[in-house]
């Protein structure tokens, strides 16, 4: 397997050697993604579909002989020093509650019931996800933490390994539920009530495929996305998501309270991914205006991300495109969770000729478009952007072109 963004990782190697005085075990890398489609479904029991890019969060570190946790940041200059056995409540900078919950939930719900016990770590950290984008760079934190804390026992979880050391175990638990572990390490140290998609997508990406993902049974399949002469194409709107805000909270609550209203007439469901779009219609008028609204756009996403996957297996791009944009008009008319600069970025996109789909991806309020198209047609959209962005809204975007690459990896470094 390729080594992951060389460049970066040998320069992190030389940082942790002038900053620790000894060579890193291993350098952990784990990416951010783009969802294609299936938004808001994932804490609906839906299904999603999203793919890891190559924008990295990576984790050079050892072992320490003590308990201690030697932390530095370095795209920030911050450092952080805590121990495994003495919790620090105390206010953290952010990125440190990752790790510190990382840690003990891996103690607690893995690590003690094969009879480890963590280690303490020395680690720099650094990355070139987009902070607060919504391309999931605390995921990628999150994730990232999980391997390095299990570096550290010298374990690692199958299929993670760049190249394999002596004195490695590998364990379980299976990615999926490591996923899960980094998702209760969101809601419980930061606070953010988010879903499944984000940590697996960063553990379980693979080059050139999406992950079809039912975020019930946590069963999923890898769809080739054979892009050949075709770009996958992230605008960054460059205004900050709040997702931690008030507003994904309530959607939660939207779906739920609709789920619980349909039971009167559906008692088996037990939320919106059991809702066809069939029995929705029967229904809806029963519920409240907002929550109706809310509601259909998940049952109708749902049935998108499923008609768009078959698209994608039967080379039908174009109805992928034509998906991808009905998706981005629900989340604007129906779920109301995109905003007027995600607007400007997928009107301009849509109206270009070889754009074959153009939406907001991840939580929305700000963050990124995601768009797919010809490659011929790269620089109409790149020059539009730059410039209709930034005369209707007084922000300059970013854009990445972008590939889509592998999981979260660990590369040992040797023992020689
Ligand atoms: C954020 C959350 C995800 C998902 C998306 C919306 O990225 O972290 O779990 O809910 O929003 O699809």
């Amino acid at each position: 397997m390729k080594d992951i963004e060389p460049d970066i990782t040998n320069r992190l190697e030389l940082e942790f050697i002038n900053r620790f005085g000894h060579s890193p075990d291993f350098i952990i890398s784990a990416p951010g993604r783009v969802n294609l489609i299936g938004e808001h479904t994932d804490y609906n029991d839906g299904y999603v579909f999203p793919v890891a890019i190559d924008k990295y969060i990576h984790i050079v570190g050892s072992k320490r002989s003590d308990r201690q946790v030697h932390l530095h940041a370095l795209d920030m200059d911050e450092e952080y020093t805590f121990s495994l056995d003495a919790p620090d409540n105390s206010e953290t900078p952010a990125w440190s509650n990752y790790l510190k919950g990382v840690a003990h939930l891996l103690q607690t719900q893995v690590l003690n019931k094969i009879g480890h016990t963590l280690q303490g770590m020395s680690a720099v950290i650094s990355g070139n996800v987009p902070i607060g984008a919504g391309l999931s760079s605390s995921a990628a934190l999150s994730v990232a933490s999980s391997l390095a804390f299990l570096g550290v026992c010298g374990l690692q979880i199958a299929d993670t390994s760049i190249n394999t050391k002596s004195r490695v175990s590998v364990i379980q638990p299976p990615p999926t539920e490591l996923a899960a572990l980094c998702q209760r390490t969101e809601h419980e140290f930061a606070g953010v009530n988010c879903g499944i998609m984000d940590p697996t997508i960063s553990l379980l990406g693979k080059t050139d495929h999406a992950l079809f993902l039912d975020c019930r049974s946590l069963e999923y399949r890898h769809v080739p996305l054979n892009l050949e002469d075709i770009l996958l194409v992230i605008c960054n709107t460059n205004v900050k998501r709040e997702l931690a805000s008030s507003e994904y909270n309530k959607r939660r609550a939207e779906c739920e309270r609709g789920v619980e209203i349909m039971q009167q007439w559906m008692p088996n469901i037990t939320s919106l991914r059991d809702v066809t779009l069939e029995d929705f219609k029967k229904y809806e008028v029963e519920l409240p205006q907002i929550t109706q609204k809310r509601c259909r756009y998940v049952v109708e996403e749902n049935t998108r991300v499923q008609t768009a996957v078959n698209a994608l297996i039967t080379k039908d791009i174009s109805t992928f495109g034509t998906l991808m944009n009905e998706s981005h008009a629900g989340l604007r008319d129906a779920y109301e969770v995109s905003c007027d600069e995600l607007n400007v970025l997928t009107d301009i996109a849509q109206s270009i000729d070889r754009v074959i789909g153009a939406r907001m991806t991840g939580a929305g309020f700000g963050g990124c478009t995601v768009n797919l198209i010809y490659q011929d047609a790269v620089e109409t959209l790149r020059s539009r952007v730059m410039k209709e962005y930034t005369q209707r809204t007084g922000i300059e975007p970013d854009i990445y072109v972008c590939n889509v690459g592998d999981g979260a990896r660990i590369k040992w470094i040797s023992e020689t």
